[in-house]
């Protein structure tokens, strides 16, 4: 039963102590990570799946430093960009992998499929005809093993105006072309800062927390939440089935200030 640890929005800088609103992301991204290895029952994670914004200041020393402490856990590691990363940076200096629309990776007898959908010099993403169809074929050619979807931006509504704004602005038909490949049971995303759950068709619709600063849910502009950065794990089933849980951390690495009106 593989299991599978996501990490997102990581939002890291060159400079050591960079800040995104007054966060020093990387000690939050180190306070996460040490969460990762105090999982209830132990086990590691068979792989780590870095769902974009890792780096926030479009150079290459954040891409270097993740993938050293990824190197350090030694356990397989793939990253896909959000609108916050240069794809040609985070595919050079992280994952070379990163740099295509659609690829699958296997983990244990699940398929993950990853997706790019990032539109340079757009906070939005979107998959395009191309990458719909892509997906439809990578799809197709795996029907009997049971898949996870991947990507930066959420497919539905989360319930914040602002944020489905800027959201993947073709997620129907994302959601349409899911439909027709029933291997498929969930999709996981990174992007809105914060935890989201549900179901629709039976696939599960899973939104992960940042390592860093968390958007407070159902707000219509932007505002930042109290809640605590975090992670997803994932256990996948043999039957298909997922067994998932966002961990947070106890308390903020550093006091953070909420009044802020924007990022
Ligand atoms: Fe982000």
């Amino acid at each position: 039963m593989p299991r599978v640890l996501q990490i997102t929005d990581t939002h890291l800088y060159a400079d050591p102590d960079g800040c995104l609103l007054g966060l020093p992301t990387r000690r939050s991204f180190e306070a996460v990570l040490a969460l990762a290895r105090v999982l209830a029952d132990g086990r590691e994670p068979d792989a780590v799946l870095l769902s974009g914004d890792l780096v926030h200041d479009e150079r290459p020393e954040g891409y270097l430093y993740l993938r050293g402490r990824m190197q350090d856990l030694g356990i397989p590691f793939h990253a896909i960009p959000g609108n916050h990363d240069r794809v040609g940076l985070l595919a050079g200096h992280l994952d070379p992998g990163a740099g295509q629309r659609v690829r699958g990776v296997l983990v244990g007898g699940w398929h993950l499929v990853l997706l790019d959908s990032t539109l340079p010099g757009e906070d939005g993403g979107r998959l395009g005809p191309d990458g719909l169809m892509a997906l439809d074929l990578t799809l197709g050619a795996c029907p009997g093993l049971p898949t996870l979807v991947c990507l930066h931006h959420q497919p539905v509504p989360v319930g914040s105006p602002w944020l489905d704004g800027i959201g993947l602005a073709d997620g129907e038909a994302l959601l349409a072309v899911l439909a027709r490949h029933a291997q498929v049971r969930g999709v996981v995303w990174g992007h809105v800062h914060q935890e989201f759950d549900g179901v629709r068709s039976g696939l599960r619709l899973l939104g992960t927390p940042s390592t860093c600063v968390q958007f407070l849910p159902d707000s219509a502009d932007f505002a930042l939440d109290t809640r605590t950065p975090g992670l997803r794990w994932l256990d996948l089933l043999p039957d298909g089935d997922i067994e998932t849980q966002v961990v947070r951390l106890a308390a903020y690495p550093d006091p953070i200030d909420l009044r802020q009106t924007g990022y």
